[in-house]
This record gives structure tokens, sequence and C-alpha cells, in this order.
């Protein structure tokens, strides 16, 4: 009942060329250095030299502010306000009684918005105000559809699709631009989700309508989109760059709508884009630098990353083979092309806790790692295990596991239980070992003795320390408990869960917490709710403990804003 069943098709090998350059033999920074250094006279040199000195100086400084305060941060100065203690002492135990909570969540989360932000962006869940950051056509109601009608709320559901049936997507308040690939994945996507759902046609005519009112982006010299969009005026804003994420995150979104529709054009017009990254020039084989230039179409600078700007480029390859009844080749390609890289390149283990994997960044060249796991990332198990079930995968999905013990021990190694926005880990170099590809930077600001702590976590904390109520470890533990049918990552979840309940509801809904490492309470909300924690974090929780039948992994295939899609009947017509 838990796994998934998979068709076992054969998979096709087709034979493909590899494009992509051997890297160059790069020189070395040192060498670069030596050379330049003697052509500075001799007062330049002189003050590259104090320079050096003073920097000295702040890194042994930053050394003793750590032996002070071994885990970072001052101790709590604030106001403590103890934490909301439940008010009856039953421990829900069954699946069940688990769902019933998760749906009280949500019924809560949507009543303080409901309340006080009917039909704006977002409810502020500490003031009881609201925000107008996305246009203003009220996107966590039309992020929150879904679910509502996922988890049977279906007045609440029905009020909703009353709202968004009145909306008008052509017109945005004067001067205000969207973001094209926000608007997509969350609204497009949650529109044509609460579609096939409800089968309300109202819901179809408007994710037509925002889907062409968002087309303009296209409109550019490669095809490659623009960030965002007039819809005003009916034309994109031009830009030089976009990000790989932001341009490769909107093709199953407009080909379901040229499924749902009839009409090809949305699906071809995103599918070039894909075609095209596919062809540029990388640095390293399956491996995309996040910048994209529009004009050229070449993938010119930044980071290589799966966590922000880079995560759901890589994700789409393997849903878009799935949606597709794997019969697009070339995402099963680009997929292992990345994937295999990524495990060449990416993954490293906690020098302190072996059993601590992590994927890292790299930068644009794919020669210096950056020691560094983003919760952003946490997405990464999930797309192994789905992977790892449809193109017969087994290491990943072993990579997935550990992976996952990661992600949820981000959250376990607080003292809140809530996960911060990335975890740090230390370089072998700082052990005295060398190590070819790493950050030089990163290693200098990592120099510094580890604590008790750090050695018992097997990480460390970074200056941000935020929990903005984000979704990615659920999803993978959601996705793992439906492959693997193991039920500690139920556990997990349930007591992930606990600790968003325990620390970040408000009285009228629920709200990002700026230091997760601090029991202070209250104090630490940052009065935000995103629109994501109903449309994804409340959602995963939510199947998790459901069926394995209910939304099943083998009919449905999740947007990476958490919105089901039917997997295609018919890839080709
Ligand atoms: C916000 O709303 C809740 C629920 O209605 C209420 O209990 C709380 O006092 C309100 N907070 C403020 C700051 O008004
Ligand atoms: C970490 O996990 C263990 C085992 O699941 C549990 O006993 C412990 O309470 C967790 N810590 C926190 C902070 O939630
Ligand atoms: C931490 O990161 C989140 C998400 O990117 C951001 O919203 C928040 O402002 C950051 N917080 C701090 C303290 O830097």
């Amino acid at each position: 009942m838990e796994s998934i069943a998979v068709n076992h098709k054969p998979i096709v090998h087709v034979d493909y060329t590899d494009n992509s350059p051997l890297l160059t033999k790069r020189q070395t920074w040192r060498s670069l250095l030596r050379s330049k250094w003697y052509r500075f006279d001799r007062l330049t040199r002189g003050l590259f030299c104090l320079m050096f000195l003073m920097l000295g100086c702040a890194l042994i400084a930053r050394i003793f502010i750590e032996i002070e305060y071994p885990f970072g941060g001052k101790p709590d100065s604030q106001v403590t306000i103890p934490p909301r203690q439940d008010s009856d002492n039953h421990v829900a135990q069954t699946d069940k009684e688990r769902r019933k909570a998760v749906r009280a969540a949500m019924k809560h989360a949507w009543q303080g918005y409901r309340q006080y932000a009917f039909g704006k962006d977002e409810l502020q869940p500490v003031t009881n105000t609201s925000n107008n950051k996305w246009g203003g056509w009220g996107v966590t109601l039309i992020d929150a559809l879904d679910t509502l009608h996922l988890m049977e709320l279906h007045e609440e559901f029905k009020e909703g699709v009353h709202h968004v049936a009145n909306l008008d997507f052509t017109k945005a308040k004067a001067g205000y631009t969207t973001p094209f690939f926000e608007m997509i994945i969350r609204s497009l996507g949650g529109l044509l989700s609460a579609y096939e759902m409800s089968l309300d046609v109202r819901l179809l005519h408007k994710a037509r309508e925002i889907g062409d009112a968002l087309m303009p982006a296209f409109d550019t010299p490669t095809g490659i989109p623009y960030p965002r969009v007039d819809v005003n005026k009916g034309k994109a804003v031009p830009a030089s760059r976009v990000c790989i994420a932001e341009a490769g995150t909107v093709q199953l979104e407009y080909w379901k709508l040229s499924e749902l529709t009839g009409n090809p054009v949305y699906h071809e017009t995103a599918q070039k884009v894909v075609d095209l990254l596919d062809n540029a020039e990388k640095p390293y084989k399956g491996l995309y630098p996040i910048w994209v230039d529009i004009n050229s179409g070449k993938l010119t600078s930044g980071s290589i990353t799966f966590g922000g700007m880079g995560d759901s480029w890589y994700e789409y390859m393997i849903k878009q083979y799935i949606y597709s009844r794997r019969e697009y080749d070339q995402y099963r390609r680009m997929y292992e092309e990345s994937i295999d890289s990524m495990k060449e390149l990416m993954v490293r283990r906690s020098i302190y806790d072996p059993e601590m994997y992590y994927v890292g960044d790299l930068d644009a060249t794919a020669t210096k790692f950056s020691p560094r796991y983003q919760h952003l990332t946490c997405f990464v198990p999930g797309m192994l295990a789905l992977g790892s079930k449809v193109l017969d995968r087994p290491d990943d999905l072993e990579l997935a596991k550990q992976l996952t013990y990661t992600c949820f021990q981000m959250y376990n190694r607080t003292a809140t239980g809530l996960s911060p926005e990335y975890i740090q880990f230390r370089n072998k170099r700082d052990q005295g070992l060398s190590e070819s590809t790493e950050n030089g930077m990163f290693a200098l600001l990592s120099l510094r003795k580890a604590s008790e702590k750090e050695k018992e976590d097997g990480f460390y904390l970074g200056p941000n320390r935020s929990y903005i109520l984000r979704p990615e470890a659920l999803e993978s533990i959601m996705i793992m408990y439906r492959i693997t049918g193991d039920k500690m990552y139920k556990e997990w979840g349930w007591q992930i869960f606990q600790a968003i309940e325990k620390w970040t509801k408000t009285p009228s809904a629920n709200s990002a917490y700026h230091d997760v490492t601090s029991t202070a309470g209250s104090s630490q909300w940052t009065d935000s709710m995103e629109s994501f924690f109903l449309a994804e974090t409340l959602k995963y929780l939510y199947l998790l403990f459901s069926p394995a039948e209910y939304y099943s992994l083998d009919e449905y295939v999740f947007n990476t804003e958490a919105h089901p899609f039917k997997i295609m009947r018919h890839a080709r017509p």
C-alpha cells in the first residue's frame, strides 16, 4: 500500500553526445596572486599588508566571540512569553487524529486570513493586518484553494472560488509589475489544480486569463522569459538576465494549461526555453550556473545550486518526465545528467556525524565548493526518491534517506525544533586536510574552533536563523514515507508539526519565527505568513497522515508549490 506502483517500462537508452567542453585547467589562485603581487608598487603592497593584518585581527576577535557564546548569538534578552499550552493533554497517536490536528491548523490559519485579510495577498498574523505585496489578487487565497478542497473544507473552498471568479488578472494597481515565476507557480498552478479537483469551469477561465496575461514574458530575443510582466500594458519589463529557476519552472503549469484548454501554444512556447538551456554550454555536464543571459541564451554566471534560484529547474526535469507519462526522453536524460554530476561534485558529509550527508553549492565554474545546506535544498531527497522509483535508480533512494535524515536534524537539533534557513559544515581543510574544490572565503570565515554543540550536531548555524514556515523538509518526508513505507517518517513529520504549532501559532494564524535557537516565544514572531504555508506545508503534512492512495503519486505530480496535477492521459495527441 505504501510504495507507489511503478510501471516498469524499459528505459530507452538513447545515445547522446556530450556537448559540454571539458573543464579547462584553471590557473589556481595562488599562482595568480604570485604573478600579480609584484606588479604593485611598494606603497600599494604595504597597504595590502596592513589590510591583511586587520583582517587577521578581526578573525581572532571572531574566534574569541565564538568561545564566549559557543553556539553563536547572545543569550536571550527579550521578555520571555511562555509558549502556548495545548488545552487538552491528549496526545494524537493515530493517523486519523493527526490528520484532524493538521486540518484544525489549516482551519485556524484560514479563519484568521478570512477575518482580517480576505482577498488581500497576505495576512500579517501578529498585528491582524494585511498586505498586497503580490499585486493584490489575494495570493494566499488562491494558493490555499486546493488545500481547502483536499481537506474537505468545502464551505471555505466555495467562498474562495466565488472571490476568484470576480477577479481581473489583466489589471493590477498602477505601476505594479508581476513576478512571472511566482505568479505561475502559486496562482496559475493553484487555479489549475483547484479546477481539476472541483471541475468548476470558472477556475479554468481564470487560469487561462493568468496564463494569457503573462505570456508576453516570452517576448524576448531568445524566447527565454523576462522575470516581470506589466499586465496593465500587456508587456514584459525588459531585463538582461533571469535565473534558471524562474525561466525553467513554468513549463509544467503551461503544459497543464495546454492540456486543459486544447491550445498547444502555451506548452510549445515554454518548452523552447528548456531546449535552449539544454543545449547551452555548461561548466560541467548537467550543472547550470543560475544566471541566464536573456539576449544571448548563455549561462553566464552565478553559483550552481539545488537551493534558491536553481532548485525547481532540476525538480521539473523529473516531474515533466512523470507528467508526460515518461514519453519525453529528453527529460530523463537531462535529469540523469544533473543528478549524476550533483552526486559527483556536490554531496558531502559532516566530519562529526558521518551519517549526515548534505548537498552544498558550487561556484559558476563548478570548482569551488561551499559547505552549506539550505532548507530550500531539502526538496532534493523527495525528488531523488521519485526519480529512483521512476527510473529504477536504487542508489538514489539510499542518498535520499541520508539527506532526509539531515533535513530532519535541522529541526531536531535546535532549541525550538524548528529549522533555520540553512546550516553550515566544516571543510576538511579546517582539520588540516587539504581539499581541492572548496571556497577559500568560506574556509576563512569558518576558521574557528568547533564548539561541543557543533561536534554533537554535526553542523553549525549561519547568521540567518529564521524559520519562515517553509515546506521542503516536510515535502521530502511525505514522499519518503510514500515510497519507502517507513513509519519513522510519520514520526518525524509529527514532531515538526508539533514544533510549528508550539512556536509559530498566533491567536489568528501562524507567523514566521525570527530565531529558531531562541525559546522566547511570541517576541520572535515576525508578523509574516507566506502563502506557501497553506499551499504546501500544511498540505504535505495532511497527506503524510492520509492513506497513500489519497492523491497517489502514481496519479498526480505536484508542482513546485505543492499543487497536484493529474498525470497526463496521453502524452502526444
Ligand atoms: C488578532 O486576532 C485574534 C483572533 O481574532 C485575537 O485573539 C487577537 O487579540 C488579535 N490581535 C491583535 C493584535 O489585535
Ligand atoms: C529529537 O529527536 C528525538 C528522537 O526523535 C527526540 O526525542 C527529541 O525530543 C528531539 N528534539 C527536539 C528538539 O525536538
Ligand atoms: C532570513 O532569510 C529569510 C528568507 O530568505 C528572510 O526573509 C529573512 O529576512 C532573513 N532573516 C534574517 C535575520 O536575515
